[in-house]
């Protein structure tokens, strides 16, 4: 059963009813999954905790309602649809039966190697099936997925291991991106060497490429699913307890893990699918997200999958072999839904429209776009040469935490502005605070973004250090959940998302926090201090500028800026690495020895003629030089 909002004035009407009773209207939409037990009650919660709980005392298992649910209406239907890097080599689908065969083998693996209940899996893969059936296999027997970006460095890998005290890892010998072929397992054995807690580690075949296998501890995904049964009994979970961890970048130096739990997740994933996407049975719907990101998680694998929807898996990368790939795959398997980041739209456009004139792109009936602001130049790019205007976009709004979409239009349904997110989904209350922590009632308003009502989907927790969610979600404003973004509200109470409002930067749609980027920077054995700041950057939309300053040694600043970069590359991983480094004679601070960004994202954008009041500086004299070495 489906519940998927069909009209505008259907769409105001459930946003009525979300808003005046949640707990009705969010047991309605949980009714149609499969519960082993019904909820005591919907809700209990707080935000001073926070202390969150849906769906209190439910028992359920996710994956029940992915597959056996499907079994034996769609079990012909293809679940996973995936196409591989090189376009020479045959794909694979996955129908919702042989999704299921796959996944109960793995579990049947999981238990065969001692994974139970609780225990925390990382998996660091390619694209590939095997990585939705790893997820789901976890979410089976009751282990709890951690799903680590495979372009992550073996010491961002290590830290994310320990953290949760992962007990197994689930990778493969390499990974084929393009032209590249880049090694993964040699990245787990590096990264092992500074953990102590992964007793098992399975490593998936993908491209035939030597590894060493360690005795004892590695053994082959093909070798070890051999004889398993294909049928498994699904493990009965609590409505709370957690389906999986995500690291992700925030203010501070240290990534953390944001915790989702099942039930809540689950309704979330789906109802929020089913709605922005305007999904029907039968369509061919594809995100070009890495499951590395939440969006994998909750619009390739979960949202989808829960909605016996066919969901394309892309293992390759737009411009591979040439820049018409992302319209090669949509005319071959007829896509109808495409969601994708507008730093893939923008990297396309520099090459023209050329690329997309072999390709009809007739069967696609919505387009999607997430991670980032999308500026207005692609949004009309996307539009008329990708959508040949026929096709609604929505600009979806949300984060690791929220689980799912909470501002964007429904496909069809609500008006679209270029660059506006719309208007929240049906549950969402938004907020709109000033400086002064007053809430912005009324249009025409701007300020901070925030949540005065919990959702089904929002995290619970920063794993293993709840105090820091308080402090980093709760705190800000009183009773509500600060997004860290600004938000303006127009004149027709449409929703403009504005960009991070705190040291957060977004890099062709991946989140840094700047502190973990200087951190990474201050690895670098010659390096004394460094400020990293954010820029606008035509195709990633924002780019990395880090001010240095170094002991210079009888060093080149050439030599130093590209040792410094591979440092970066070598603690974080290549998307955390500076686009421009500048070696400064000092930073600009303050008495109190406060660094002013301010300035310095002044002098990385270029804006030189007002620096604003310097009165403050410890040594005004820096801004000049820094000006003077601009790169
Ligand atoms: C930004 C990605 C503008 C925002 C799903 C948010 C967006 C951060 C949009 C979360 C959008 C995401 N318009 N900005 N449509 N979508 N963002 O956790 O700054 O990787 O806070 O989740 O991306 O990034 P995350």
């Amino acid at each position: 059963m489906s519940d998927r909002i069909h009209t505008l004035s259907g769409y105001f009407h459930e946003y009525q009813k979300s808003v005046s009773q949640p707990e009705e209207f969010w047991a309605r939409i949980a009714d149609s999954f499969h519960w082993k037990k019904r909820w005591d009650k919907v809700l209990d919660w707080n935000f001073e905790g926070p202390d969150v709980k849906w769906f209190v005392n439910a028992k359920l298992n996710i994956t029940e309602n992915i597959l056996e649910r499907h079994l034996f209406t769609i079990g012909d239907r293809p679940a996973i649809i995936w196409e591989p890097n090189d376009p020479n080599e045959a794909g694979r689908t996955l129908t919702y039966r042989d999704l299921y065969h796959e996944v109960c083998r793995f579990s049947n693996v999981l238990k065969a190697k001692g994974i139970q209940k609780g225990d925390k899996v990382i998996i660091y893969m390619p694209m590939v099936p095997e990585a939705a059936i790893a997820m789901l296999a976890c979410a089976r027997v009751g282990a709890i997925h951690s799903v680590v970006f495979a372009g992550f460095s073996s010491t961002a890998l290590a830290d994310r291991i320990n953290d949760c005290e992962a007990k197994m890892v689930l990778t493969s010998d390499g990974n084929f991106r393009g032209a590249k072929k880049i090694p993964v397992k040699a990245v787990v054995d590096e990264a092992l060497e500074k953990t102590t807690t992964v007793k098992e580690v399975i490593v998936y075949q993908r491209t035939g490429q030597d590894v060493q296998m360690v005795a004892g501890r590695d053994s082959w995904w093909h070798e070890s699913v051999e004889g398993q049964s294909d049928t498994h009994q699904a493990e009965e979970m609590d409505s709370e307890d957690m389906l999986f961890i995500l690291y992700t970048s925030g203010s501070t130096g240290k990534p953390k893990g944001v915790v989702h739990t099942i039930g809540g997740y689950m309704v979330y994933a789906k109802y929020s699918f089913e709605n922005v996407f305007q999904y029907s049975p039968g369509d061919v719907y594809w995100c070009t997200a890495d499951i590395g990101w939440i969006t994998g998680h909750s619009y390739i694998v979960y949202g989808p999958l829960l909605a016996g929807a066919t969901s394309i898996m892309f293992e390759g990368v737009p411009t591979f072999p040439d820049a018409g790939r992302f319209w090669a795959i949509v005319d071959k398997y007829q896509v109808n839904q495409f969601y994708t980041a507008p730093t893939a739209i923008r990297a396309l456009q520099a090459h023209g429209t050329e690329p997309l004139e072999a390709y009809s792109l007739d069967s696609l009936k919505v387009l999607g776009s997430v991670g980032e602001p999308i500026n207005e130049e692609a949004w009309h790019w996307y539009h008329t040469h990708v959508g040949k205007t026929r096709c609604p976009i929505v600009d979806t709004w949300w984060q690791t935490e929220t689980g799912g979409i909470l501002v964007s239009p429904l496909a069809g349904i609500t008006p679209t502005k270029p660059a506006y997110a719309t208007l929240p989904l049906p549950g969402i209350q938004l907020a709109i605070m000033d400086p002064e922590g007053k809430e912005l009632t009324g249009n025409s308003v701007e300020g901070n973004l925030c949540i005065k009502f919990p959702w089904p989907g929002m995290l619970r927790t920063t794993y293993g250090d709840h105090e820091r969610c308080q402090q980093t979600y709760f705190a800000a404003y009183k009773n509500k959940y600060f997004t860290g973004d600004g938000v303006k509200r127009d004149h027709d109470g449409y929703y403009r998302i504005l960009g991070r409002v705190d040291d957060v930067i977004n890099v062709s749609g991946h989140r840094m926090g700047t502190a973990e980027v200087e951190n990474a920077i201050n690895e670098h054995p010659l390096v004394i201090e460094s400020a990293v700041v954010g820029y606008p950057h035509e195709v990633k939309g924002q780019g990395i500028y880090a001010y240095v300053i170094c002991d210079m040694k009888n060093r080149t600043a050439e030599n130093l800026v590209s040792e410094i970069k591979d440092t970066v590359t070598k603690i974080i991983g290549p998307i955390a690495k500076p686009d421009k480094i500048q070696i400064v004679p000092g930073l600009p601070k303050t008495r109190s020895g406060k660094i002013m960004r301010r300035i310095l994202r002044k002098v990385a954008e270029g804006s030189l003629d007002n620096m604003g009041d310097t009165s403050t500086l410890l040594d005004p004299e820096v801004v000049e030089q820094i000006i003077a070495g601009r790169v």
